[in-house]
């Protein structure tokens, strides 16, 4: 089960002690909102809401308001409950997903799918957003329509992926243009709201969005990776889940590319969904094909681009744990 931050991400010796002593600091209090807010009177949507929140997750999100901050005054008080919005919605989406992506763990447990059925996990995945957009109402007309703007293209990228390329466009466009809306969209609103609370300048606003916006898919770029190559002891997750619901993710799409006969039996296999011992073959096939390699290689970039732009501002120690933060997000395993 993931810790609740980045596994031991505030203690690089990268980053600076004092400024990671205040984002501790800072985390334990939106930990603390995030348990108060999905309380509720009803017993099972009780259990329900506290559920995936009670059982860890890295708190990326959060951390990303928190550090963006630092780019400006960090001492506005709306940074925790910004911080806890993102970390809300972020939640939200995970029940809606797996119920999508019929997962079976999530954080180490069993989804709230599994646990309840998918009725339950919709109604609250559904509360949850809405306890996050009650915070929200409080900080104010900009942050709740960055927030509504944000939520529409999650839910778009999570349509385009479900009803795939559309004929005529290409596959690996169609791709980046989904988990840029899915994925990269909350990463990067989540930097922006904490340059935005910390009243960073506009342009250093804008930089730290971009910034996100990168490791947002250079984030989802690993998660895919890791659905072929990570065990469940590291991501809480059932790996071969996008393989299993026939979900083409980056790997998949290179190994389609290949024409190559040795491969032709994993081709076969890609793109439509999978019983178990197909969902196994693909998994080993897919471990060993070139194609991890060539969307390896896309992650480094997507990284790449998020330093560089973060290289443009001046230094500090929140750059520092920004860059540190980027290196992080290629080579996690969890
Ligand atoms: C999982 O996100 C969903 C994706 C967008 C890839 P995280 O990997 O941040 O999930 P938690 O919060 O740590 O569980
Ligand atoms: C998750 O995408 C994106 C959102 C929750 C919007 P995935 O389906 O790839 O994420 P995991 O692997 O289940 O966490
Ligand atoms: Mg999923
Ligand atoms: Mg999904």
């Amino acid at each position: 089960m993931s810790g609740a931050v980045p596994s031991g991400f505030l203690t690089l010796p990268s980053i600076d002690k004092a400024l990671a002593g205040e984002i501790q600091a800072e985390l334990e209090q939106v930990e603390q909102l995030l348990r108060d807010t999905v309380e509720e009177s009803d017993p099972l949507l009780n259990e329900a809401a506290a559920h995936l929140l009670a059982a860890g997750g890295k708190r990326l999100r959060a951390i990303l308001v928190l550090l963006s901050a630092r780019f400006g005054d960090a001492s506005n008080p709306d940074l925790v409950p910004a911080a806890a919005v993102v970390e809300l919605t972020h939640v939200a989406t995970l029940y809606h997903d797996d119920v999508m992506d019929e997962a079976e763990l999530r954080r180490g447990r069993p989804s709230a799918n599994r646990r309840w059925g998918n009725t339950i996990a919709i109604l609250t995945g559904d509360y949850v957003f809405a306890r996050a957009s009650e915070i929200l109402a409080d900080l104010g007309t900009e942050a709740v329509r960055l927030q509504a703007q944000t939520f529409g293209r999650l839910v778009r990228g999570q349509i385009m992926e479900t009803a795939g390329p559309r004929p005529g466009v290409d596959p690996m466009k169609h791709y980046l243009d989904v988990i840029a809306d899915k994925t990269a969209s909350l990463i990067a609103s989540s930097a922006r709201f904490g340059a935005m609370f910390g009243k960073a300048d506009p342009e250093v606003i804008e930089t730290l969005t971009r910034a996100g916006d990168a490791l947002g898919m250079a984030f989802q770029l690993s998660d895919d990776l890791l659905d072929v190559a990570s065990e469940t002891v590291q991501s809480g997750k059932t790996p071969g889940t996008d393989l299993r619901e026939g979900v083409l993710t980056l790997p998949m799409l290179y190994a389609l590319q290949g024409t190559e006969p040795e491969h032709a039996r994993l081709r076969s296999l890609l793109g439509r969904p999978l019983d178990d011992d197909e969902t196994a073959e693909a998994l080993a096939l897919l471990r060993a094909h070139p194609a991890m390699k060539a969307a390896e290689d896309d992650l480094h970039s997507w990284a790449d681009r998020a330093r560089a732009e973060l290289l443009t501002l001046p230094d500090c120690p929140a750059r520092s744990a920004f860059l540190a933060l980027c290196d992080y997000v290629v080579e996690r395993n969890g």
